[in-house]
């Protein structure tokens, strides 16, 4: 197998997942049940036990992708059409078209210089002009990467301003912070199961995490958005959508969970490698590398560095044609996106931190299937093509 087929993570995770894929399609045509049954509710109670934090199955709901968990997310928070919600411009764009969906307006922060997460005190001068701002109900942090937001600072300034925490965990399903995982921090949390992601599942996939200070009626406000709004009874008695897991999602779910320790130490590892490959070079190539945090721990989902911009392109190219598929993870911040830009609204403040990532960062691949001799020979072309540019 070459490097470049061993950096196709979904096609690999379902080939090592192979039999517990067939288990589960096996386990669904013997039952018969394919929608919101024993499978949804045991991943539901698997997902809570191996995120701790004092979580139990009614404060994880399975849906349909990471999109909707953040919808539904903001639903549940009581954001309403025309009020704001603080994000980083820098994240996938799914974060802010969930913003979208639900109407409200998307107040962009620029990240921290360097780091690409919300700076904290961008989110403090935002709310502080909410007086003349839609008023702001809530703040997504993005864990992005697999990197931790400041979620001790961010839980703070939350609970003065009364502000819903949102934690985007799409891309860091295993961080760790302060000792317990993301996504027991917020008062929400959205994961997602995209076949890319750490815990992947054989399409969409996503999971809503509401609080463990939520009261019974929340939890059972959320079930209900879940499905069209309907009570036992079938009858719509709130604003509903239609997002549920799939049975053969969540049997698979809970068959590779079982692993993802394993395979986020294994993403680990691989990251320390590159950066006892790479970290003589920082300052002679101009590249930085990702840090971690004096009490978190990535886990990984993407290992990005920053380039010189001018050099982005043709390390991307060169590349590509050496077998070795760099990527960006973005090339646009999100107020860059056309579409962002008509909105009422589009770009409130100069966010340079956030351009400049776009900019510079790059993707070398990591994932829990590539070898340690792999790694090593990402970073032996990096350094040849950073030398002969
Ligand atoms: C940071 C972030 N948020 C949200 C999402 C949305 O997840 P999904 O694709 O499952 O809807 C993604 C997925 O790409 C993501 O990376």
């Amino acid at each position: 197998m070459t490097l470049r087929e061993r950096c196709n993570f979904p096609l690999l995770d379902c080939r090592h997942y192979r039999q517990a894929i067939n288990d589960a399609v096996e386990k669904v045509v013997d039952s018969g049940q394919t929608i919101l049954s024993d499978g949804v509710r045991g991943f539901e109670e698997d997902f809570a036990a191996w995120l701790g934090g004092g979580l139990s199955a009614e404060h994880c709901l399975g849906v349909g992708n990471g999109t909707d968990a953040l919808e539904l997310a903001m639903r549940c928070a009581g954001v309403e059409p025309g009020e704001g919600v603080i994000v980083p411009s820098f994240t996938a764009y799914a974060t802010v078209a969930a913003i979208l969906r639900v109407g409200a307006h998307p107040i962009f922060v620029d990240v921290e210089p360097g780091r690409p997460v919300l700076s904290l005190m961008e989110v403090e001068r935002r709310v502080a002009e909410k007086e003349t701002s839609p008023r702001i109900r809530a703040v997504i942090a993005v864990h992005l990467y697999g990197e931790a937001c400041d979620l001790h600072s961010l839980r703070e300034l939350c609970n003065r301003h009364s502000l819903a925490l949102i934690e985007d965990c799409a891309q860091a399903t295993g961080t760790m912070y302060a000792g317990h995982s993301i996504g027991t921090w917020g008062d929400f949390a959205a994961f997602s199961f995209y076949p890319t992601k750490n815990l992947a599942a054989l399409g969409d996939g996503g999971m809503l995490v509401i609080g463990k200070q939520a009261e019974a009626s929340l939890l059972a406000k959320a079930r209900r958005m879940r499905l069209y709004g309907w009570n036992d009874r079938r009858e719509a008695v709130q604003f509903g959508a239609n997002s549920r897991l799939d049975e053969v999602q969540a049997w698979i779910l809970s068959g590779k969970l079982a692993d993802l320790d394993e395979k986020i130490k294994a993403r680990r590892r691989l990251a320390q490698k590159y950066r006892e490959h790479l970290s003589s070079w920082v300052g002679e190539m101009g590249i930085t590398l990702p840090e971690e945090g004096m009490n978190w721990s990535h886990s990984y989902h993407l290992y990005v560095i920053t380039v010189d911009p001018a050099k982005r392109q043709e390390i991307l190219a060169k590349g590509a044609s050496a077998g070795i598929p760099y990527a960006v993870h973005y090339p646009l911040a999100c107020h860059q996106h056309s579409y962002i830009a008509q909105q009422p609204g589009g770009l409130q403040h100069p966010l340079p931190h956030s351009e400049r990532l776009a900019d510079s960062v790059l993707s070398l691949p990591l994932n829990p299937y590539l070898t340690d001799e792999d790694v090593h020979t990402v970073s032996r072309h990096l350094h040849s093509v950073l030398a002969d540019l």
